[in-house]
């Protein structure tokens, strides 16, 4: 295994490009589906989860050919309804597949995911929203079969809690219902947005895009896609993150500002300045690495669906507050376990007391942090750890670095770009003799 090594202390500066999102790419991907005939993703970031989901795909009896960020897929000859417990296992998202699969073929059955590392993550919602629409789902053997002997009729759907794979999984299995769906409480993501662009391209009819109410007006049939993926706005905002707290000044390109609005108000709270254009953001502190060092803020945060402040960017903006001048209290409203890179940013010398779904960071200043061996639990807590290193004097190793490598496309290339001294090492294996 590789393990990531951090030489912190060095502001980052200059220009990054952001690739395609991960969570605009998995359900767009899934989505080809629906129809048989040639699909063709644009701007597909080349990571971990999306080769993943390639490899599910290839299951299913879809083909697919990357050429540079394009992929086409070619989806005429499914040959299976069954994605395994293997895969899985390793990717959530796979139960993506479950509504296009049944829309299209009757059947689909689907390993249950199970617990991860920053939840318990049910997909009761998923399940509740398919039988609605007339799809019988049995859970038998740690699997969800789910079948309909009719088309699917649509129905009113109502999410106790907007979900996002929840509110994608529905949108895909309603587009081909008899009469129409109505998707209450919904999901908002850009992401969600992403894929009702794409299906109404196909030929889907669906109305309120970017609103918690989704209309889908059923249709017969759908042709195959041509869609572009929006811009990953984790991965922005991680670098706009990363270049905060190294006092640093720079550039995140081909990006969204839109997608980005309570990121870029906390991190003007904090005291950066932060300018926009239509697909850049820049970040850097008025009076460059002097101001850095007296006006780093400590301000609250607290995770909310969008377009609130989004969970996927907690464990790095808690990184920026070890660092800050004050006291901040970070509230994680989305998933009962996200506090796991807490443990680890202690042993780098933050200063953060967890109460149940409450963080209390109390700022060690801009000199507060130093080097040492970490281990990444999950894709987001992960990435805090980079930035923490970067931040930090001295040097960083981060283990189990494959979690980085699911949702961060070129991580160590990006980062040396913007001047970071960072790189990737084979783990030492250690033979133990008793
Ligand atoms: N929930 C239920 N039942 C369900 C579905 C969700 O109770 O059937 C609960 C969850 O336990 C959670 C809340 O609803 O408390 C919201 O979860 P959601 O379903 O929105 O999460 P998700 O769709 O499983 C996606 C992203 C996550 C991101 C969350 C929240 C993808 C592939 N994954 O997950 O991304 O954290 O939305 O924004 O889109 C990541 O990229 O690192 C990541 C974890």
């Amino acid at each position: 295994m590789e393990k990531l090594i951090v030489e912190g202390g060095r502001p980052l500066s200059g220009e990054v490009r952001i690739s395609g999102a991960k969570n605009a790419a998995l359900p767009l991907i899934a989505a080809t589906l629906l129809t048989a005939g040639k699909h063709t993703l644009r701007n597909v970031p080349d990571l971990r989860d999306t080769r993943t989901f390639f490899r599910l795909m290839a299951e299913l009896g879809v083909t697919s050919e990357r050429k540079g960020d394009v992929v086409t897929l070619d989806s005429t000859n499914l040959v299976h309804a069954e994605a395994s417990y293997d895969l899985v296992k390793t990717m959530r998202a796979s139960v993506l597949v479950l509504g296009p699969l049944v829309a299209r073929l009757g059947r689909a059955k689907v390993s249950l995911p199970g617990g991860c590392a920053i939840g318990a993550r049910p997909i009761n919602f998923h399940i509740m929203g398919l039988k609605a629409l007339g799809v019988s789902c049995k859970l038998e053997n740690g699997y969800v079969d789910a079948e309909r002997d009719s088309p699917l009729q649509g129905n009113v759907i109502y999410f106790d809690i907007p979900s996002v794979t929840a509110t994608e999984n529905l949108l895909m299995a309603a587009v081909l219902a008899e009469g129409t769906t109505v998707l209450k409480n919904a999901a908002r993501e850009p992401e969600i947005g992403n894929l009702v662009d794409m299906l109404n391209g196909m030929g889907a009819d669906i109305e309120g895009k970017e609103s918690d109410k989704l209309t889908i007006h059923g249709v017969k049939t759908l042709r195959p896609a041509d869609c572009e993926i929006i811009p990953d706005r984790i991965e922005a905002g991680t670098y706009l993150i990363a270049i905060a707290a190294t006092g640093g000044s720079g550039t995140v390109t081909h990006c969204n500002p839109a997608h980005l609005p309570s990121l870029l108000e906390k991190l003007r709270a904090a005291g950066l300045t932060v300018t926009e254009t239509e697909d850049t953001v820049t970040v850097g502190w008025p009076e460059g690495i002097n101001s850095f060092t007296k006006r780093l803020q400590s301000v609250d945060i607290k995770t909310m669906p969008y377009p609130g402040y989004p969970t996927d960017l907690q464990a790095q903006f808690m990184t920026l507050m070890a660092i800050g001048s004050g006291v901040s209290m970070i509230n994680e409203t989305i998933f009962e376990n996200r506090f796991m890179h807490v443990a680890e940013l202690k042993r780098m010398g933050a200063d953060i007391k967890v109460d149940g779904h409450n963080a209390v960071v109390t700022g060690k200043g801009i000199q507060g942090l130093s080097g040492a061996p970490v281990m990444a639990t999950d894709l987001r807590a992960s990435s805090s750890l980079v930035i923490a290193g970067l931040a930090a004097s001295g040097r960083t190793e981060i283990t189990r670095i494959y979690h980085l490598e699911r949702g961060y496309e070129d991580l160590v290339g990006k980062l040396t770009g913007l001047g970071a001294t960072v790189w990737k090492e084979q783990e030492q294996e250690v033979v133990r003799k008793s």
